[in-house]
């Protein structure tokens, strides 16, 4: 039997491929997770190693991700098996690894993205409309995320705003809302660029940005931006395998891919020219911001704007949208796994996954501050982080690791390079795919397990 999804349920044109492959990319990794990183890692220099990253290792595993799916045709697990030249099962763990950390992502950014929807509650009933401090925009960050009853109930409000999108399919929800949504983004996003960057004091913000101090960068840095890198771009888990399931023959997987990766490179530097700008015009230090920094710096210059209560409104909605679209492609990951390999009927798979995923979603929404810094004590970081790192940053190497060697040295590049149909440089991304991408990636990987069994401590 196979289970290639019903041709009503591909996307209906290039353009809309390409708006909902972007909106799965771009969502709060660009907005949230992109900035506070690169504070952590000192900005300039990260920000480059973030580039590379996204060049070296991010565009050649999404084409090769894209391939997969739509040779395939199937869902994140059944790619593997049906690609594999002996039919093999034994890849389809590679898959099943993509499902969890799916879910695993699922879980703690539905609580990131109720944060958006507290936020655009706020930004409506006129919150920001006066001017804010750094430190009172600060204080209300900190009740919004450390009240038990909000976070839990807003995390789940939007784990059920996802479902009901993910239940009705592919081409009629995602799609059409991807198409009007994430061009409005970009030019909201856009304009509080240009406000923060004339703000006085801005320049430091983007000095910050461009002038790289390579003395701040470590090991972990290296890690934090590959896992960046892929977290951005949904690689990893089979996101991308998922969505290229789902387009059509005729498009050329090249054209599709590197127009995901300049949207979704283009957000996060606009994310940085809106944060870092702001912050230094406070005079307050970004490596001090933590994962608020872009929650508690942009409601401080809205009432400047004018129509500032407008443009805060505007800016959480689009916000939510951003991650809507996120969640919404996480979501259909492990929808279209158990649909294809476990004979789950649509309804049930979404609600099911919705379900583990609120229960998940908990213990990282009660961490940020009403349960007393859960999980703090033992294990160095927050729930909320410890998901984000485990899971958004080692657990998507893993999974590009073998995906590459998958593509590289299983399935091979040639195969791929059929499926793409004209990829310029052709020969450049094989090598890629079957030498840097694995060798940079297994690099990180033990270099994880050499800090942790040298120093008996994680490098986080
Ligand atoms: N790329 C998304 C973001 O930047 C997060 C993400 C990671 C994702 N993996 C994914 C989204 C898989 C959809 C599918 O916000």
């Amino acid at each position: 039997m196979s289970d290639l999804p019903p041709s009503k349920d591909k996307f209906g044109s290039r353009l809309g491929f390409i708006l909902a492959a972007a909106g799965s990319a771009v969502g709060l990794g660009n907005i949230w997770r992109f900035p506070y990183m690169t504070a952590e890692n000192g900005g300039a220099a990260f920000v480059l190693l973030y580039l590379g990253c996204v060049l070296l290792i991010g565009i050649p595993v999404l084409l090769a991700e894209l391939s997969i799916g739509r040779a395939s045709g199937k869902n994140a697990v059944g790619a593997f098996e049906a690609l594999d030249p002996d039919r093999s099962k034994r890849w389809r763990w590679v898959g099943g690894l993509g499902v969890l950390t799916g879910m695993a992502i699922l879980s703690f950014y539905s609580v990131v993205a109720g944060w958006t929807l507290s936020y655009t509650a706020r930004a409506l009933t006129g919150t920001f409309a006066h001017s804010m401090t750094h430190a009172e925009s600060g204080a209300l960050f900190e009740s919004i995320i450390g009240s038990p009853v909000e976070s839990v109930a807003m995390a789940g409000a939007f784990l059920l705003l996802t479902a009901l999108v993910v239940r009705g399919g592919v081409s009629g929800g995602i799609e059409r809302a991807s198409k009007v949504l994430m061009p409005a983004f970009f030019v909201v996003l856009i304009v509080l660029a240009a406000r923060a960057l004339t703000l006085p004091g801005a320049g430091e913000g983007v000095r910050f940005l461009l002038e790289p101090d390579f003395s701040k960068l470590t090991g972990t840095s290296v890690m934090s931006a590959m896992g960046q890198a892929l977290f951005s771009l949904s690689l990893g888990m089979g996101g991308m395998i998922t969505y290229g399931a789902y387009l059509q023959k005729h498009e050329r997987l090249g054209v599709a891919g590197a127009s995901v990766a300049l949207f979704d490179t283009g957000v996060a530097l606009t994310a940085g020219l809106m944060v870092f700008p702001t912050l230094f015009a406070l005079g307050v230090d970004p490596g001090t911001g933590g994962p608020g920094v872009v929650f508690v710096a942009m409601p401080t210059i809205f009432d400047a704007l004018p129509a500032g209560q407008a443009f805060g409104v505007a800016f959480f909605a689009l916000l939510v949208v951003a991650a809507w679209t996120s969640t919404i492609a996480l979501l259909e990951v492990v929808v279209a796994y158990l649909m294809g390999e476990r004979g789950w009927t649509r309804e049930k798979a979404v609600w099911g996954t919705t379900a583990v995923c609120f229960v998940w979603a908990v213990p990282s929404a009660l961490s940020q501050g009403a349960v007393d810094a859960l999980g703090k004590e033992a294990l160095g970081r927050d729930f909320l982080d410890l998901m984000s790192i485990v899971f958004g940053t080692v657990a998507l190497t893993l999974g590009a690791l073998l995906i590459a060697v998958f593509v590289g040295w299983r399935w091979g590049t040639r195969k791929a390079l059929e499926e793409m149909n004209g990829l310029p440089f052709g020969a450049v991304w094989a090598l890629t795919i079957r030498v840097v991408c694995p060798l940079a990636t297994a690099g990180v990987l033990i270099y994880i397990v050499v800090v942790a069994a040298t120093s008996g401590a994680l490098p986080w």
